[in-house]
């Protein structure tokens, strides 16, 4: 056995037992998730992964047959779920998704507000961002979080109890040329995370947020699309073939970030033992970032 293999193997059995032993604080038996864009991607993940702590969800997106698709399999897993039609942009929608909650499941405990845009449709084709672009970004990315916590925290308030969280992206950390529109959409989303956190304090409700890095889904192929036309370096790749070399090139660890990797973190911040951790920003990026 090599040095590189005796190092990995005691990492990798630590770790399991690690995980039975704080099975308990991670189980969310008996809770109430809300997760929005949960139809498709990481949503889908952060969905799954919470039926399978025990949690009953409801999956809310614009995408109805998508998410009457994903609420179908968390049934399966979990036996309580449900589905509900949703533009986050909409506040009467956001106002109607948190009384079918309350009626169907019951109150929210946890809020993932994952539901996201790149851009206004056709987004992927365009080499420039337009006002359309600027103002879908931030009328999904931005506000639609805040329509969704607007909406649910008379529920969360009322029990002096809650976990939000926001979905925001390595694109926030700092800026970038391509897709301006978005990057400036995720670092608000840093930002109103901060704010929110220090509104909900007083109700003991904690707010944070996700950074992931690279993650393979929908919204990705449509990145590497762009970038194949709009970026010499990748003319003429695949979206995939794009999407690995970014890994190879960027990302210290060398591995894609998975949607399970988002949907685990998002467990760590449900947690219990995250009880005193608010208005914080974590990157989940394989070390692309270091702030
Ligand atoms: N894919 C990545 O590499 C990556 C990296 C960093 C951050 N993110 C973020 O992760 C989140 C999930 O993205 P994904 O990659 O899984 O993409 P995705 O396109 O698979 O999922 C986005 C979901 O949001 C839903 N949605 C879009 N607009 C909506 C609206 N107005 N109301 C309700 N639902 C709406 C879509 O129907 C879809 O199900 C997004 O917030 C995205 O910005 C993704």
């Amino acid at each position: 056995m090599s040095i590189a293999e005796q190092s990995i193997i005691p990492a990798r059995q630590a770790d399991w037992k690690q995980r039975d032993r704080h099975g308990e604080n991670l189980n969310l038996k008996g809770q109430v998730a809300v997760v929005t864009g949960g139809a498709t991607g990481s949503g889908r993940a952060s969905a799954g992964k919470r039926a399978d702590r025990g949690a009953a969800v409801m999956v809310a997106d614009i995408n109805d047959s998508a998410s009457a698709a994903t609420a179908a399999e968390v049934a399966e897993i979990a036996g309580r779920s449900a589905c509900f039609r949703v533009d986050v942009t909409d506040v009467g929608a956001c106002s109607d998704l948190a009384a079918k909650t309350l009626e169907v499941l019951g109150p929210a405990d946890i809020l993932i507000n994952n539901a996201g845009v790149a851009g206004a449709p056709n987004w992927q084709k365009r080499s420039f961002s337009t006002e359309e672009d600027w103002k879908m970004t931030y009328r999904v990315n931005v506000i639609g979080m805040s329509n969704i916590v607007t909406a649910f925290e008379p529920q969360m308030a009322k029990r002096r109890s809650g976990r939000v969280v926001n979905i925001a992206s390595i694109a926030g950390r700092e800026g970038r040329p391509s897709l301006p529109h978005y990057s400036a959409s995720k670092a608000a989303v840093i930002s109103l995370t901060q704010s929110t956190a220090l509104e909900l304090a007083r109700y003991n409700i904690t707010v944070n947020a996700i950074c992931p890095g690279l993650l393979w889904t929908p919204m990705w192929e449509q990145v590497g699309e762009r970038y194949a036309r709009e970026v010499p370096a990748y003319a003429g790749m695949s979206a995939r073939q794009v999407f690995d070399v970014m890994i190879a090139d960027r990302i210290p660890m060398k591995s894609e970030q998975t949607p399970e990797d988002i949907a685990e973190t998002v467990v760590f911040f449900t947690s219990y033992d995250a009880k005193n951790i608010t208005g914080q920003a974590l990157n989940v990026d394989g070390g692309l970032f270091m702030r």
